[in-house]
């Protein structure tokens, strides 16, 4: 990469999981670079940087996106929610994080951030739109079909996001936007 110049860098204004953050970046960083290396926000994780594996997703205004694709610069004043902005501080974890421990929806737990970030979008996209939500097994899949598992827990991430969907867990999907 080219050296970067005052030319090449732009201030950049976010609201990431409740706090509002301020830092210069090279125009050429994405925006999970941007929280990894800049906020020190490591839950997103870095798998393949191309956008084919899900292990990096976040909600940028509340809706699911691969932070390894988009430029930080360019998400200046949304509101970003990662992993560590999902559950609550008063109330505890998120009640998704609850059912993946409920039913040991993972492994090495590389893919959990993702997986976790979008689960909770998808419930906001369903809870935003009940009608046209496919919450079944298959929908389900379907929809976070993007977040890749090389563990293979699918079926046990599928459970989890159904017992929420379902309010087993106590919890409406509240959609968990920041
Ligand atoms: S790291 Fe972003 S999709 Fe794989
Ligand atoms: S739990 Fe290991 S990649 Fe999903």
């Amino acid at each position: 990469m080219a050296r970067s110049t005052p030319e090449t860098r732009s201030r950049v204004r976010l609201h990431v999981n409740g706090e509002q953050y301020e830092r210069d970046v090279d125009h050429r960083v994405t925006l999970l670079d941007l929280l990894r290396e800049h906020l020190g926000l490591t839950g997103a994780k870095k798998g393949c940087d191309h956008g084919q594996c899900g292990a990096c997703t976040v909600l940028v205004d509340g809706r699911r996106a691969n932070s390894c694709l988009l430029l930080a610069v360019a998400q200046d004043g949304t509101r970003v929610t990662t992993v560590e902005g999902l559950g609550d501080g008063a109330r505890g974890p998120h009640p998704l994080q609850e059912a993946f421990l409920e039913r040991d929806a993972f492994q090495c737990g590389y893919c959990t951030p993702g997986q976790l970030c979008s689960a909770a979008g998808l419930l906001a996209e369903a809870a935003a739109d009940p009608r046209s939500a496919d919450l079944s097994r298959d929908g389900i899949a379907e929809a976070m079909s993007g977040n890749l598992c090389r563990c293979g827990a699918y079926p046990r991430i599928v459970d989890a996001v159904r017992d929420v969907a379902a309010g087993s867990r106590g919890a409406a999907p509240e959609g968990v936007v920041a």
